[in-house]
């Protein structure tokens, strides 16, 4: 039987944290085997808020930051396809098609949106960040995906891909299948400062390509239980984030409890619970970090992989395109042009 398919990314902005990998790179490591995944490596999608060519330079070096990250935590590009978007024209067709059939006041309606353009600081709504979704859901209908992982603030948009999906369907017949969102906690981290989201506009991550020593230096500055101000004091445990960090990427759960106990009767210095933190967190990461040396090194080794992800992305979305096409009767209007055309050329000679 032919595997289901997941299609999901990330926009190239930056380097990936701890945050994206609890949220959702864990979690694409592990389906990875049992569907057939597509990353999308949705540049495109940041032009929505930034235009300017001095961000599109930045493109090409995010992207391979990227996938570094995704290659250095297991994403495996022999199973996966991992493909640049913007090399994919099929999808700028698809999104054509796909805006005829979505409102102005249902993409209003989607309050991620207004997020992001008061988070670039734009005054006004441009169109093309009001078709974000409609571009996402071009991205997710083109290898018919079946499932969507994703954070909570992309749920209305793959609930948006499904209506095109169903409107499509019944506009013109079945062409695609309705996709599965599944939402990932991503953003449930919190940061290194205490606050609710690890993110970069936050200045409060921890980098999946931070060397050890910088990882030292966040940890040790990092909020714990602001109430505590001697080591002999009792401390609160639930909700600190050096705790929670712990609970996360500590694997000696021994050692973690007896740190919480120890902490919970004042008996127990921060500076000890951040040491034992950094080692953990360097222990998971030094893996990552391995992985992560090696394929840089290996010169050319992470173009070739968006190229070949590309190539094969290209190739399905060549086929939807053309199933689209055919279902909805666009091509038959050239196709007939053109045939009539070519008679008529060689009737006159
Ligand atoms: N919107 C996603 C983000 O928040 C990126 C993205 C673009 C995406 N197209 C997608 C995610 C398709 C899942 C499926 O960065």
């Amino acid at each position: 039987m032919e595997k289901r398919r997941i299609l999901t990314g990330d926009r190239p902005t930056g380097k990936l944290h701890l945050g994206h990998y609890v949220g959702s790179l864990q979690n694409r490591v592990k389906l990875q085997h049992e569907y057939e995944c597509f990353f999308i490596l949705a540049d495109l999608h940041t032009l929505t808020t930034k235009p300017e060519k001095s961000s599109v330079e930045e493109i090409a070096t995010h992207t391979r930051d990227l996938v570094l990250d995704y290659i250095a935590c297991g994403i495996d590009p022999d199973k996966s396809v991992i493909y640049l978007q913007s090399a994919v024209h099929e999808v700028y067709e698809m999104n054509l098609f796909f805006e005829m059939m979505v409102t102005v006041p249902r993409l209003q309606r989607i309050p991620s949106l207004k997020d992001m353009a008061k988070s670039a600081d734009l005054q006004e709504m441009p169109f093309g960040l009001l078709g974000y979704p409609i571009l996402q859901a071009a991205d997710i209908l083109m290898p018919r995906a079946h499932l969507v992982p994703v954070g909570k603030d992309n749920e209305s948009h793959v609930e948006l891909t499904r209506e095109i999906a169903r409107r499509f369907n019944y506009l013109y017949g079945d062409v695609f299948n309705i996709p599965d969102v599944l939402i990932g906690n991503v953003g449930s981290l919190v940061g290194t400062d205490g606050n609710t989201k690890m993110s970069k506009s936050l200045n409060n991550a921890i980098y999946l390509s931070d060397s050890a020593r910088i990882v030292e230096k966040k940890v040790s500055g990092m909020y714990t239980d602001p109430n505590r101000v001697r080591a002999d004091i009792p401390g609160t445990v639930e909700g600190n984030p050096v705790f929670i960090y712990h609970d996360v990427f500590n694997s000696d759960k021994g050692e973690v409890e007896d740190l919480k106990e120890r902490y919970r009767t004042g008996r127990v210095g921060d500076v000890e619970v951040k040491q034992k933190l950094t080692r953990a967190l360097n222990g998971f990461l030094d893996p990552i970090r391995d992985k992560r040396e090696d394929i840089a090194s290996r010169k050319g080794y992470v173009d070739e992989v968006i190229y070949e992800g590309t190539m094969k992305a290209r190739e399905e979305a060549r086929m939807t395109l053309q199933a689209m096409k055919k279902a909805m009767g666009i091509s038959g209007i050239w196709n007939r042009i053109s045939r009539k055309a070519e008679q008529a050329r060689k009737s006159r000679s």
